[in-house]
């Protein structure tokens, strides 16, 4: 017995560490499936959180719409009633009241003598989902925001925000900022009063892009404070932004920001801020007929200007069109006056292949091809103190490099104060 049960405890503890082994082995290989289970799992959970974030994201930008209009380009335009836009979502906006026209519409010379243009005709713009369908009154047209969208954007967060500082900042330009913003501007601008608008018609084109995560755009800029990070800006026009469109076609775009382009403002209507009335023209939506060379000009008027009683920055489109406005409340700055005021075109030039983008600017021609050549803005003029549009008193001109990109100011009675730009980018002067 005893023996038996010496043995018996011998064999027991060789079994005992046999079976330990035998769980540490067994323990390990859990452990293992466990890891490649988890791994597997969270890898999972990544792209749920992501569907997740990308959903949330979505429903911050899409609205409930009252219609939705298919435009012949891919968008999808939603009818959006007025009191549910983005605008409202914005903290300083809550208990805005919304404006239904501004308390004030400033006058000066206006729509030129048009028989001293014969010969540089010129066609109005609309909207290529026009063509679809219209929103009802008391709904804006949004642009709507695609789950391919936001997947394209290289953050989620930032999706609708400019990447960069990007602001043309004329007198301190050096080699050192231009390889640094990556960015690249042929301007008009004036400085040094106090504006209350700005007023321009712009010909509308379509530059070449090089690739995807560059742009081209021309616009009105209006500036106030200093070119530091409370910058206050506010902005219009035309742009080709494949990274934010996802296609090549120009579209009518706005931008804002009170902190240089940091934490506040975007595009359109990415973000709150912008309130829009107007139920013809969605921002971000293509414009439809483009200028050809050598052809047929089609041009759009953009004014942006402060109301005097409430303070809000209006924008309007075309002569018809008044779009909506910029609570003042979003700025510090503009809360006053722009100190600035911005014409022109900008290119993010990556240089990606070590060389200088192909990326155009404006028709992609330089401003001595003129009419139909070149890119244009005309009947150039500011809002003054006392509320009246008249010509800039003067106007500088600012290029970082004009061998890829050039601008060239003109006068004369029919268009005012006009300035052709624009350029090919590369080019064997722009190596
Ligand atoms: C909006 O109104 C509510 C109630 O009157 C008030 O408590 C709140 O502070 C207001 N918000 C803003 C941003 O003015
Ligand atoms: C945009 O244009 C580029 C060439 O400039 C072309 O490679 C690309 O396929 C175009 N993208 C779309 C979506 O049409």
């Amino acid at each position: 017995m005893y023996k038996s049960k010496g043995k018996e405890s011998a064999s027991g503890n060789w079994m005992k560490v046999m079976r330990q082994n035998g769980m540490l082995y067994y323990f390990a290989i859990v452990v293992m499936l466990l890891m490649v289970d988890l791994s597997e799992g969270s890898r999972r959970l990544d792209i749920e959180t992501q569907n997740l974030e990308v959903q949330k994201q979505l429903n911050k930008f899409n609205k409930p719409p009252v219609k939705t209009i298919k435009s012949p380009d891919g968008d999808i335009i939603d009818c959006v009633h007025m009191s549910h836009q983005p605008a409202f979502d914005h903290p300083l906006l809550k208990n805005h009241t919304i404006q239904m026209r501004p308390s004030y519409h400033p006058e000066g010379i206006f729509g030129m003598s048009k028989t001293s243009n014969l010969k540089k005709k010129t066609r109005p713009n609309t909207q290529l989902w026009h063509s679809k369908g219209r929103c009802p009154e008391g709904t804006i047209p949004i642009r709507r925001v695609k789950q391919e969208d936001l997947l394209r954007a290289s953050s989620i967060e930032r999706f609708g925000k400019k990447k960069h500082k990007s602001f043309p900042k004329p007198r301190s330009a050096s080699p050192d900022l231009i390889t640094q913003t990556g960015h690249q501007h042929a301007i008009a601008y004036v400085e040094g009063g106090r504006y209350f608008g700005a007023k321009a018609t712009i010909n509308v084109w379509k530059p070449q892009i090089q690739q995807p995560n560059e742009f081209s755009l021309s616009q009105i800029w209006l500036l106030g404070g200093s070119f530091n990070s409370d910058l206050n800006s506010i902005e219009a026009g035309w742009q080709v932004s494949p990274d934010l469109y996802g296609d090549n076609n120009t579209r009518l775009f706005t931008y804002w920001t009170s902190d240089a382009y940091q934490a506040t403002g975007c595009y359109n209507l990415l973000c709150s801020g912008f309130m829009q009335i107007n139920n013809d023209i969605a921002l971000g939506a293509s414009i439809s007929p483009i200028s050809g060379y050598k052809t047929n000009q089609y041009d759009i008027s953009l004014l942006v200007w402060k109301d005097p009683k409430e303070g809000n920055w209006w924008m309007q489109f075309g002569n018809d069109y008044v779009l909506g406005y910029w609570p003042a409340s979003l700025f510090s700055y503009l809360v006053d006056s722009a100190s600035m005021v911005e014409w022109g075109g900008e290119v993010v030039n990556l240089e990606s292949d070590g060389l200088h983008t192909t990326t155009q600017m404006g028709s992609g021609h330089f401003p001595d091809e003129g009419f139909s050549g070149a890119s244009y803005f005309k009947n150039i003029q500011v809002v003054d103190d006392s509320n009246n549009l008249r010509a800039p008193d003067d106007l500088g001109v600012f290029t970082e490099q004009s061998n890829c990109y050039d601008v060239q100011l003109g006068k004369d009675g029919g268009w005012g104060n006009f300035f052709y730009y624009g350029g090919p980018g590369r080019n064997p002067d722009c190596p």
